[in-house]
């Protein structure tokens, strides 16, 4: 069943004004350097001479990918928000191969079969239509090209997440903040992913669950990064601006009371998927 609350609100794909800052010197570290690790792996091993990145973010697995690519190969970074790239290419040093542009995934801006790979670590969950940014990402694959992506697991298999949500929602008993659940770990189905795969037209897919650890100085900088890091604090920000740092208490004592006082490590996990034809 899908309730009112889970339905994608327009505030979730909203990352800026102070987000790209927290999210790239705090999420970036605690969730998404491991995966992006992993993926620059996988897309450099078939030693593509033109690759897109799309929802690349602050630009974390561009920083793993730029070095393991080609010399002369071709590398087009793109997100939605501008200024999530602004911040992604003051972290990125010069390299002439790499194009920082503004693009929607669902609405590419990039002629039929311009690209090698397509890669997009995190994004797909917040695509309108999975179907259609598929199908997106399909169109700019040259014939034999690959789509390498992935999505978080569900919220329980993340711990962190999980213990914030349930946190910031005892701050908001009458309008919890579901923007984690309901988005960043709101597709996790592998069957339904690859119905909507195979729905936008690929042949070949390949997906594999993988664990990592997340790991923080302390239970404040996890649970600072989820509260005002990510667009969970647009909307603590939408029932109560003034609340924020209470929520930000709230979720750090449930970190604390689950891994400590001192450094923390919680379990995180994704589905990391590969398709073509
Ligand atoms: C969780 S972040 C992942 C960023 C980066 N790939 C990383 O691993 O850190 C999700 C990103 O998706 C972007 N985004 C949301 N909707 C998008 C869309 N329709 N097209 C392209 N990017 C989108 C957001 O701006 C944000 O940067």
């Amino acid at each position: 069943m899908v309730f009112q609350g889970d339905l994608m609100a327009e505030s979730d794909k909203v990352f800026a004004g102070s987000i790209p800052k927290f999210y790239d010197t705090l999420m970036v570290p605690l969730i998404f350097e491991a995966y992006a690790a992993h993926m620059a792996e996988l897309v450099a091993a078939a030693w593509p001479g033109s690759v897109l990145e799309t929802a690349a973010g602050s630009g974390v697995v561009t920083r793993a990918l730029a070095p393991k690519l080609k010399p002369d190969a071709r590398y087009v970074v793109t997100d939605l928000n501008q200024p999530m790239l602004d911040y992604a290419a003051t972290r990125q040093g010069s390299d002439r191969r790499i194009e920082w542009r503004q693009a929607d995934a669902l609405a590419l801006p990039f002629d039929d079969a311009s690209f090698d790979v397509v890669c997009c670590q995190f994004g797909a969950m917040f695509f309108p239509s999975r179907v259609a940014g598929y199908a997106e990402a399909r169109r700019v694959l040259r014939p034999g090209g690959r789509f390498v992506f992935n999505v978080w697991d569900r919220i329980e298999e993340n711990a962190f997440a999980d213990e914030v949500t349930n946190a910031v929602a005892a701050v908001f008993p009458h309008d919890p903040p579901r923007f984690l659940a309901r988005t960043p770990h709101g597709y996790h189905d592998v069957a339904l992913i690859r119905d909507d795969l195979s729905r936008a037209g690929f042949a070949e897919i390949e997906i594999n669950t993988r664990e990592e650890m997340s790991r923080a100085p302390s239970a404040r900088d996890a649970a600072t990064a989820y509260c005002q890091g990510t667009p969970l604090r647009n909307e603590i920000e939408a029932r109560d601006a003034s609340l924020l740092q209470l929520a930000t208490e709230r979720a750090t004592e449930a970190i604390a009371s689950h891994h400590g006082n001192g450094p923390v490590a919680g379990k995180i996990q994704a589905h990391v998927i590969v398709a073509a034809g």
